[in-house]
C-alpha cells in the first residue's frame, strides 16, 4: 500500500500555524497502461500535463514484445505526500544506481546526486536543470524510467539530501572543517536513498512508470509508449543550410547554384526572419520585396532538388491575417507585441495550423524553423521578451505550465498539418518536452558550446529527442572541421548562417565573411568540408535505418554508451561518446585537439580511418584528421555505406558496399519504403537484409517491389 505522509504535513503546518487544507486523503490508483507501463495517480492531478496532449497510439504490439520487465523495488515504497504546498514524491534510490535523463539536460550527464530543476531555457546556468526541453522523465542502470507527469517547474533531488528518520539511531556521519569554501561546499554525494520529486502548486500527481528489465528496455517502452520513435523523411537526413536573414529570392538563389555548381551536398534551404514582411512578432506573410514570386521560387528550388524549410514564431503579429481569429484565443500578455495564441485550446491550435497549411505546406513548403518558444533568458533579469509566469490563457493553463509544454504544443500543431497531408517533415524547435518521441523535429539553440553540443547528442537519447549541433562560424579551421564532423555524426546536419553572407568554410571569421573576404585557403577547406558531407551522404542507408528501429522497436537511434553497457561502471560518466545505430561508436573531437581519449566497450572495434583492431574495455588515445571521422565500428558488422548523392529525390537509387569488419558477421538490414509518406505506419514497408556467409553476400527482402531503393553492389572484407 502506499505510504501517504498527510498527517506528518498536516501536524507541521497546524504547529507553525500556517493553513493547510487538504481535500481528502485519496488513495493511490494504480494502472496498467501497456505492456510494463504503469501510472500511479493520486489526489486531483492538473489538467494540463504533457501526456495530456499525447495522442499517439502506444505501439502496443512492439511493446509486448519486449522482455517482461521488472522493478528493482516494490510500487509501494514510493511515497506521495499532498500538502498546502504542493505535490512530493519519494522514489527509492540504491546506492550504487546512476541516473540520467531530465530532458535535454546541457553540461551535466550523470544525474545522481545533483539537484536538477528542468525548466525550460536555453541557458544551463551553473547547471540547475535549465534546458530546451524539460522532460521530468530519468532513467536508471537498475533498468526502469520514471515520468512525473507535471508541466509545473518541478525539483528533482537526485540522492541528494538524507531525511530525519524516527527510526534511526545511526551515530551521525560528521564531515570534520575545511581549509577552503570550495571544500567546505563540495558535492558529497551522500548515499540518499531516494530520489525526491517537489512540485509546488499541484494537488495530486500522476506518475508513470517504465518498466525495464534493463535501461535500454525502458527507454524502448518510453518511446514506443509515445507513439515509437519519429522516421524523418529520408531526404531530411542530407545536409541542411539556412541563409542570412536578409537574404532575398535572388540571393537565395545565388546560394542553391553555388552548392550544385561545386557539387557540395545540400536537401534543404532554410529561409530566416526577412521572408516575411514582420517577423518579431510574425505576420507569416511573404515580403514580396524580398520575394516577389514566393511559390514560382519555391517550385524552381524543388525542381533543383532544394525542399525550402521557413523560420518563424509562434507570436501574432497585428498585421497576420491570424490576428484576427486568434485574438479571442490568446494570453493576456504579448511577447514583442504579439499575440500568445493559446495553444492549449484545440482550436487556437487547429486555427494555427490550418493557415500554415493552405498558405505554405499545399504551396510546397516542406518545413519549419520554430523559434523562440523556450522563454527569455532566464540567467538575465534584463531578457524579458517571453510572456511572465502568471499570465493567463483562456482555456485555464497559467504562463509557468504553458511554457514547459509551449513548445510541444507548438510542433503539436505544425506536426498535424504534415499527418493530415501524408507528407513527413523535420522540423526545427527550440523546446520540446516529454512523450515527444513521435515529433519530428530536431531541437536546436542559440549557445554555442562544442563540447556541451557533443555532451547533448547522448543526453538526447535517453528522453526521446532529436539534436541538432548545428554550425555556424568558427575560431579556426579546426574549430570549422571539429563541429562539422559532430553535425555529420548527429541526427541533423546543419550549417546555420543566418547571420553570415558566406559559408562558414569559406571565411570562418563572422565579420570578414560579411565584408566578403573570403580565406585565402577557402576552396582547401571548401573540399575538406566536402568530404565530411559526402560521408554524411553515404551514411544514409544506415541511419534511416537506425530511425526506422527508432519508430518499430523504440532504440534511440543516437545513444550514450551507458544505454547499450549498463553494467560496465566505466561509462557511466562518459558523456562525449555515443552509438549510431546498432554498429557505430562516435568519438567527437573539439577545437585544437589532435587526438582524444576514447573508451571502447567490451568486444572488439575497428578504427573506421585505419580499420585498426582495438580490444575493447580499454582507453585508448586517437588522432583523428579533420577529413576522417571519429568513428569505431564494432567486431561483426556489416556497415552499408553509399556512393553519395548530392540530394535526395523520390526517384533516388543508393549504390551501396558493404564492409565487412572481422569474420563472425552479424546479420543486418536495412529499411526500405517510399522515404516521404507516413505509410510505412500501416505496415507499407519492407526490410532489406544482408548476411555474409562462407564468402558469399545474401541479400534478402521482405517485399520484392522495392528493388529500386538499395543497390547492393560490393562486399568489402576489412582485414
Ligand atoms: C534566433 C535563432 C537563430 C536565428 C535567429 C533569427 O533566435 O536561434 O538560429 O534563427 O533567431 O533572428
Amino acid at each position: 500500500m502506499m505510504r501517504y505522509s498527510f498527517a506528518k504535513a498536516l501536524c507541521f503546518f497546524m504547529l507553525f500555524g500556517a493553513k493547510c487544507v487538504v481535500a481528502s486523503a485519496p488513495q493511490p490508483n494504480i494502472t496498467t497502461v501497456g505492456p510494463g507501463v504503469k501510472i500511479i495517480s493520486t489526489g486531483q492531478p492538473d489538467k494540463f500535463t504533457p501526456y495530456s496532449f499525447c495522442n499517439e497510439k502506444p505501439r502496443a504490439a512492439a511493446m509486448g514484445e519486449l522482455t517482461n520487465g521488472k522493478l528493482p523495488f516494490e510500487l509501494s515504497e514510493i511515497e506521495i505526500s499532498v500538502n498546502a504546498r504542493g505535490t512530493v514524491v519519494k522514489i527509492p534510490l540504491s546506492d550504487d544506481e546512476q541516473l540520467y535523463g531530465f530532458g535535454l539536460q546541457i553540461g551535466s550527464f550523470n544525474q545522481r546526486g545533483l539537484r536538477k530543476k528542468p525548466i525550460v531555457n536555453d541557458n544551463p546556468l551553473n547547471d540547475l536543470g535549465y534546458t530546451h526541453a524539460p522532460s521530468t522523465f530519468y532513467v536508471s542502470t537498475k533498468g526502469y524510467g520514471i515520468l512525473i507527469n507535471t508541466s509545473r517547474y518541478t525539483t528533482f533531488y537526485c540522492g541528494t539530501t538524507n531525511e530525519l528518520k524516527d527510526d534511526s539511531n545511526q551515530p551521525a556521519k560528521s564531515f570534520g572543517a575545511a581549509n577552503s569554501v570550495e571544500d567546505l561546499y563540495q558535492n558529497r554525494k551522500q548515499a540518499a536513498g531516494k530520489v525526491v520529486a517537489d512540485i509546488p502548486g499541484a494537488k495530486g500527481i500522476e506518475i508513470f512508470i517504465f518498466e525495464g528489465p534493463d535501461l535500454l528496455t525502458a527507454l524502448k517502452r518510453y518511446n514506443l509508449f509515445s507513439g515509437g520513435g519519429a522516421l524523418p523523411p529520408m531526404w531530411a537526413l542530407g545536409v541542411k543550410y539556412r541563409v542570412k536573414a536578409d537574404f532575398n529570392q535572388s540571393q537565395v538563389g545565388v546560394v542553391a547554384d553555388y552548392f550544385r555548381k561545386n557539387h557540395i551536398p545540400c536537401d534543404v534551404i532554410g529561409l530566416e526572419p526577412k521572408w516575411q514582411t514582420t517577423a518579431y512578432s510574425c505576420s507569416y506573410v511573404w515580403n514580396e520585396k524580398f520575394f516577389p514570386s514566393p511559390n514560382k521560387f519555391t517550385d524552381t528550388m524543388y525542381r533543383k532538388g532544394f525542399k525550402l524549410n521557413l523560420w518563424e514564431h509562434a507570436f501574432v503579429n497585428s498585421a497576420s491575417p491570424l490576428y484576427n481569429q486568434l485574438k479571442g484565443r490568446a494570453g493576456n500578455y504579448l511577447v514583442w507585441n504579439g499575440l500568445v495564441p493559446d495553444f492549449a485550446d484545440p482550436l487556437a491550435r487547429n486555427l494555427f495550423a490550418d493557415y500554415h497549411k493552405k498558405t505554405f505546406v499545399e504551396k510546397g513548403i516542406y518545413g519549419f524553423k520554430m523559434d523562440e518558444c523556450d522563454n527569455s533568458n532566464l540567467s538575465y533579469g534584463s531578457a524579458t521578451w517571453s510572456f511572465p509566469e502568471h499570465s493567463e490563457f483562456p482555456s485555464g493553463i497559467d504562463g509557468e505550465q504553458m511554457h514547459q509544454v509551449f513548445g510541444l504544443l507548438y510542433q503539436k500543431s505544425i506536426y498535424g498539418i504534415f499527418k493530415d497531408l501524408n507528407k513527413r517533415t523535420l522540423l526545427d524547435v527550440r523546446s520540446s518536452n516529454a512523450f515527444a518521441s513521435s515529433y519530428p523535429a530536431a531541437i536546436y539553440t542559440d549557445i554555442y558550446g562544442h563540447k556541451d553540443y557533443i555532451e547533448m547528442i547522448g543526453n538526447s537519447g535517453f528522453s526521446g529527442l532529436i539534436w541538432s549541433p548545428e554550425v555556424r562560424e568558427s575560431n579556426s579551421i579546426s574549430d570549422l572541421m571539429r563541429r562539422s564532423q559532430t553535425a555529420v555524426l548527429s541526427a541533423q546536419t546543419l550549417y546555420n548562417s543566418w547571420y553570415l553572407q558566406n559559408p562558414p568554410w569559406l571565411q570562418i571569421d563572422k565579420e570578414k565573411n560579411n565584408r566578403g573576404e573570403l580565406m585565402n585557403n577557402a576552396k582547401e577547406v571548401e573540399n575538406d568540408v566536402r568530404k565530411l558531407l559526402n560521408f554524411r551522404m553515404s551514411l544514409i542507408p544506415y541511419l534511416y535505418n537506425a530511425f526506422s528501429e527508432y519508430y518499430l522497436q523504440g532504440t534511440p537511434p543516437f545513444r550514450a554508451l551507458v544505454v547499450d553497457y549498463p553494467d560496465d561502471k566505466a561509462v557511466y560518466n562518459i558523456a562525449d561518446e555515443y552509438m549510431i545505430g546498432q554498429d557505430l561508436l562516435a568519438a567527437p573531437l573539439t577545437e585544437k585537439a589532435e587526438e582524444r581519449s576514447i573508451y571502447l566497450p567490451k568486444g572488439n572495434w575497428y578504427n573506421f580511418n585505419s580499420n585498426k583492431k582495438y580490444e575493447g574495455g580499454k582507453s585508448y588515445i586517437i588522432k583523428v584528421g579533420y577529413t576522417e571521422l571519429p568513428l569505431f565500428v564494432k567486431e561483426g558488422a556489416i556497415l552499408p555505406l553509399a556512393k553519395p548523392l548530392e540530394y535526395i529525390t523520390p526517384q533516388s537509387q543508393f549504390e551501396i558496399t558493404c564492409n565487412l569488419y572481422g569474420t563472425q558477421l552479424r546479420k543486418t538490414t536495412l529499411f526500405e519504403d517510399d522515404g516521404t509518406t507516413f505509410n510505412y505506419q500501416d505496415g507499407n514497408y519492407g526490410i532489406l537484409s544482408l548476411e555474409y556467409v562462407k564468402g558469399k553476400g545474401i541479400v534478402k527482402r521482405t517485399d520484392q517491389k522495392r528493388k529500386s531503393l538499395y543497390n547492393i553492389k560490393n562486399w568489402n572484407q576489412i582485414q
